[in-house]
Formats: structure tokens, sequence, C-alpha cells
């Protein structure tokens, strides 16, 4: 049995920098806390633990003397001003990708204009956005939500940094038809969410299983096993390999293999190290 890894996979560029971030922090004596899971993994958190990261979930959590983070989703701006008031230090690690989102809705609210965003209104990138344009700002999550909207006064229309950009054009072409006015479309669909959905997409049609690793919380491993489910019924997403049931690799001849943006290198190691020893006990028995 081969175990094939997708040409992109793992840590996206605003994770990797985030985990940074944090242990530079460490590294400089502070007592970090990080407001909300830091990265949607509980391998890696639990490591980050390890190293005394605590998550708080509120910022009147945080004490003074104390470090807090800002992670990958960002917050809104009234959070962040609480932060600041009560921590000794912020490190703010919100994706630039995501910061380019809250700054586009923040411009188009302060030029009086309708701003569109293609999300979950639930997911915390989503709503540190909407912070950002709270008078302006409607958080659809696909075209039919659209229907609902009133009129619309020189839309803008962004997205969630991991949303599928069929969904995103989609709900673009529907708020067309919610205005007189201009529409202003700007993908803001991350290039490293693309990639691995590309990638998977190239090789779940060759493969005979598929496994996913990421957190089941993680709405980007959500979204590879759904690219991944359209070409491959025997996907699965995976959060450790305990999970792995050996009974689904009977008389697989290809394994395909990759991992959300938040997964870390040494789980998916760890993983593919364990698939390729369950096709050397299945091949011998
Ligand atoms: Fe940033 Fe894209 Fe990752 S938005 S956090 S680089 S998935």
């Amino acid at each position: 049995m081969q175990v094939l890894l997708a040409d992109e996979y793992g840590f996206c560029f605003g994770v990797e920098r985030a985990v940074e971030m944090v242990e530079e922090a460490i590294s400089e004596g502070d007592t970090v806390r990080a407001l909300g899971p830091l990265i949607h993994n509980d391998q890696e958190m639990s490591r980050l633990a390890a190293q005394g990261v605590a998550t708080i979930s509120q910022p009147i959590q945080i004490q003074r003397g104390e470090t807090a983070v800002i992670r990958a989703h960002g917050v809104t701006p009234q959070v962040e001003t609480e932060l600041r008031a009560k921590a000794s230090k912020v490190v703010d690690a919100t994706c630039p990708f995501v910061t380019k989102v809250q700054k586009l809705a923040s411009r188009a609210a302060a030029q009086n204009r309708h701003v569109v965003v293609v999300g979950n209104p639930e997911h915390p990138e989503m709503i540190g956005v909407f912070g950002y344009a709270p008078e302006n700002a409607f958080v659809v999550q696909d075209a039919a939500e659209v229907a609902a909207l009133p009129k619309l006064k020189n839309p803008l229309v962004v997205s969630q940094t991991t949303i599928k950009l069929k969904n995103f054009l989609e709900v673009a072409e529907a708020v067309k038809g919610k205005t007189d006015d201009e529409v202003q479309v700007v993908n803001t669909i991350c290039s490293a969410t693309r990639d691995r959905q590309d990638a998977a997409r190239a090789l779940a049609g060759e493969v005979d299983a598929f496994y996913i690793i990421g957190g089941r919380h993680s709405s980007n491993s959500r979204k590879l096993l759904a690219v991944c489910q359209e070409q491959c019924a025997k996907s699965f997403l995976i959060e450790t390999g305990d999970e792995i049931n050996a009974e689904d690799l009977r008389g697989a001849q290809r394994v395909g293999v990759t991992a959300g943006a938040s997964t870390p290198n040494w789980l998916i190691e760890k993983i593919v190290k364990q698939l390729e020893e369950i096709g050397s006990q299945l091949s011998v028995l």
C-alpha cells in the first residue's frame, strides 16, 4: 500500500506565524494567555500548554503582568481595546490575510456602504470582521441567504478566508440583484485554503482511501473532507492515528493524506508512518 501526501498540506503561513510569535513570547519569559484556542488542533494546543500557554475565553481573565495573544482569526476592535487595557503586552497574531478583510470592511463602513461577508457568522474570524463594520455588514452563508437582505448601498462583497470559491462567486452574483449600485467584489479567500483544496482534489481521484488530518472544529479541515469525498467515498477526517480503522484500508493500493492548516508537521509525520505500518501488516495477512 502506497501512502501519498497531497502537494500542499498542513500549517499555513498565518498559523505558523502565530505559533512562532507565541514561542518567541515564551522564550522572553512571558506568561502567555491566548484568547481562545490559538489553533484548532488539540494536539498542538497540548504541546503549547506544556510550555505554559493557557487559554482564556474573556479579556477580563487577563491579569496584570501577563501577555495576551490575539490568535490568527483576529478579534473585534472592542475586544482588542479590552485586552490592551488589561494585559502588560499584547501579541497580535491576527493573520495578515484576515487583517485585510477587517480593513476592507472597516473602510467600506466608513464610506457608508454595505458589506456582505460570505462565511459562517459564528466563526471567530467572522465575529471579528463583523466588529469592524457592525452597522453596515451582513454575514451570509450562501446565495439563498442573500434574498433576505434589504436593498444594498454600494455593496462590497468579501469572504471568510476559508470558504469555497464557488459559494463566494454565487453570493457575489446574488448580491447584484439586491442593489442598483455597482458591486465591488474582492475575493479574500486565502490561497493556502485553495492550494490545499486543489492539491487534495488532484489526489482524491487517484486513491482508494483518503485521510484528512485536522481538528474536528477546524473549518478548513472540514472543507478538505468535503472536497475529497466528492471523488473518494472512503475519505475520513481524523485528529489522531487512533482513529484509523485498519478495516477501511483492506484492499487499498493507494492512500492519500492531507492536513488542515492547523495541523503540525510532527503529527502528520506520525500518522503517515502509522498508515505505512498498517499497510505492511495488511500485505502480509
Ligand atoms: Fe491566514 Fe490563510 Fe492561514 S488566512 S491563518 S494563511 S488559512
